[in-house]
């Protein structure tokens, strides 16, 4: 996820752009760069880190003129540097991105063959190519060969590109990530969020897919990829600043929560080859006949990711796992060795105890991938390999898209694993295993918008929360995970007390808790322990509890034994958790608004524990 910008009018652009980007940094900070035009070439000034840098390299370099773009990064290919910053300069053409170029790997080949140089590592310096290339090779304007370029790529983008050669026009692309016009008078401006636009006008344009725009002083022209005109309305926006930064949501753990489908699909995209049943993992190979076991380490949230991967990886690979908490891992007599796989999951990629068992496992010969949402951080660097969830910034203290991203990686290795290990499973060979997460993945994002959009508000289930002290989670299989991971959300952030249980225990203990005061959540969904888990709901009905359940949309047995239901859509056991957290992220979020409680940013809590 990155920010946008773009300007053109009568105003000196630098400060616009800038100001701009600070309000949308939330989407990215680890490099930044504006490129301005003054009737000749645009100069481009990049830096790395924070906008603040970037402020104090303009303001020495002296940046004039009326029209620009610029950006902040968060970095999905190659490390967050100068080179890599954007706008990414090719002869007269400046472009800014956001999104991911799937193809990359082979319009950069077949660039390179034609003898075009690349300096930095990035997708985006391709499209800057394919637009130079265009006009070059007759283009008649600046659109025309955005038009062209856009033909040969495969992903998503939000583009906005600048020519030396065009003193009138800046063009924009939208394919799968947001841009926004907003109408001034005598000049016009381009985003990819509302915020970065509110201080200069409120009459806005949202791009739709594969939509163009050419903005100049006087106005906007849309058109479709092959040309044909479209007619927009501008509308009103009426938020204010603080409301526009969280895209209209009261809190960015709430617009996170609605992010996740998106956030699942990028982290799935170029990766997930479904038709061979693969998964690139960015180059990173395992051959499961080198592995005696995978150990996946992490804290938190992650650490259940990591307990659901176990269930994905032992069942799609047949190589044994184990899951372990970061922090107990690096201060026991851990063993082990060179055949060793460790997965290491973090968010951050900071967090000091995952980091400190990553370097552990590495001195004792294991090879180490890490999961991380952060390019460029500390325990991907310390890892051999890494594979980035493609979340975009997480700012809310309680992790919901990251987790669901990291599930949908592990999935990838799960997938990666399955397709080259020689052990067979339940579900037949491993090639065959393989194919069947990898086509159940390829829908999965559609699956959790199709369950957001059934968990409208849980607002009328707060009452049962109310005065309520304790909260029993129940699951079994990879929903167990899930239960662990509802009580963590709603301690997080409701501060009221919860435990998660593999259903199945509930009889060796948890149940002496169980009376009409102790609200019951029990994660239900069909699969195999479905009839096992609707018998300990049974145990807990007979106790007066009040019972709330996760279940397949259309369960009407579950619907009659319960006093809620939050439905999701039916997915393999292995992808489940993908759906079955999104209803216990929801309702820790309305408990804890319900209570008053600060949402994002919980008491006692930091977004990345980098001390011990
Ligand atoms: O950045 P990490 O994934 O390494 O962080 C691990 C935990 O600190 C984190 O998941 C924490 O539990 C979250 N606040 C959970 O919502």
């Amino acid at each position: 996820m990155c920010g946008i910008v773009g300007y053109v009018g009568d105003r000196e652009a630098a400060p616009i752009l800038i100001s701009g980007l600070r309000h949308l940094e939330y989407r990215g900070y680890d490099s930044a760069g504006v490129a301005v035009a003054n009737g000749g070439p645009a100069e481009v000034v990049r830096c790395r880190g924070k906008l603040a840098n970037l402020e104090v390299r303009v303001a020495a370099h002296g940046l004039h003129g009326n029209m620009g773009i610029g950006h902040t990064r968060w970095a999905t290919h190659g490390r967050p540097s100068v080179e890599n910053a954007h706008p990414h300069k090719v002869g007269p053409i400046s472009v800014v991105h956001n999104g991911i170029i799937e193809n990359h790997i082979e319009l950069r080949r077949r660039l390179e063959n034609a003898g075009r140089h690349f300096l930095s590592q990035t997708d985006t310096e391709i499209v800057a190519h394919l637009v130079d290339e265009a006009l070059a090779g007759g283009a008649p304007n600046l659109v025309e060969a955005v038009r062209r370029a856009l033909a040969l790529l495969r992903g998503t983008y939000a583009l906005v590109v600048l020519s030396d050669d065009d003193k009138q026009c800046v063009v924009a692309a939208k394919k799968a990530s947001p841009l926004v016009v907003g109408l001034g008078d005598g000049e016009m401006f381009i985003a990819s969020d509302v915020p970065a636009l509110i201080e200069h006008t409120r009459q806005v344009m949202f791009l739709e897919d594969g939509e163009i725009a050419e903005l100049t002083r006087t106005g906007v022209r849309l058109s479709s990829l092959d040309g044909a005109p479209i007619t927009r309305a501008p509308e009103t926006v009426v938020w204010d600043a603080a409301q526009a930064e969280k895209g209209g949501y009261p809190h960015f753990m709430r617009k996170e929560i609605d992010e996740q489908p998106r956030a699942v699909a990028d982290t799935l995209r170029g990766r997930l080859l479904v038709e061979q049943g693969d998964a690139d993992l960015d180059g990173f190979v395992i051959d499961p006949k080198q592995v005696r076991r995978v150990v996946l380490l992490a804290c938190g949230t992650s650490y259940h990711a990591g307990l659901v991967g176990k269930f994905m990886i032992e069942s799609t690979a047949r190589i044994p796992c184990e899951v372990d908490v970061a922090s107990e891992f690096r201060y026991r007599e851990s063993v082990l060795e060179p055949s060793d796989l460790v997965i290491a999951i973090s968010q951050s990629g900071e967090t000091a105890d995952t980091l400190a068992a990553v370097k552990e496992a590495r001195a004792q010969g294991a090879r180490v991938l890490a999961i991380s949402n952060v390019v460029g951080s500390a325990i991907p660097r310390a890892s051999d390999g890494a594979l980035y969830t493609r979340a975009g910034l997480e700012i809310g203290v309680a992790s919901t898209k990251a987790f669901t991203s990291q599930l949908a990686a592990l999935a990838l290795v799960a997938v990666h694993m399955g397709r080259r290990t020689s052990r067979w499973g339940r579900g037949g060979s491993g090639v065959n295993r393989a194919r069947a997460l990898a086509t159940g993945l390829a829908r999965i994002a559609t699956d959790m918008e199709a369950a957001l959009a059934g968990l409208a508000d849980l607002e009328q289930l707060t009452g049962r929360f109310a005065g309520v002290r304790d909260v029993l989670f129940l699951g079994r299989g990879t929903n167990y995970p899930i239960a662990l991971e509802g009580a963590l959300k709603l301690k997080e952030i409701s501060y009221i007390h919860a435990e998660g249980y593999p259903a199945g225990e509930m009889k060796h203990g948890p149940i002496a808790l169980i009376d009409d005061g102790l609200p019951v959540v029990v994660i239900a969904p069909q699969g195999p322990s479905y009839e096992k888990v609707l018998s300990n709901l049974a145990e807990v009905r007979a106790r007066q509890a009040a019972i709330i359940a996760v279940a397949t949309v259309g369960d009407r047995q579950i619907e009659e034994q319960c006093q809620h239901v939050l439905w999701i859509p039916e997915a393999p056991p292995l992808l489940q958790p993908l759906l079955t957290v999104l209803p216990l992220q929801l309702l820790s979020y309305a408990v804890a608004v319900a209570r008053g409680n600060d949402v994002d940013q919980p008491r006692n809590l930091a977004k990345s524990v980098t001390v011990e």
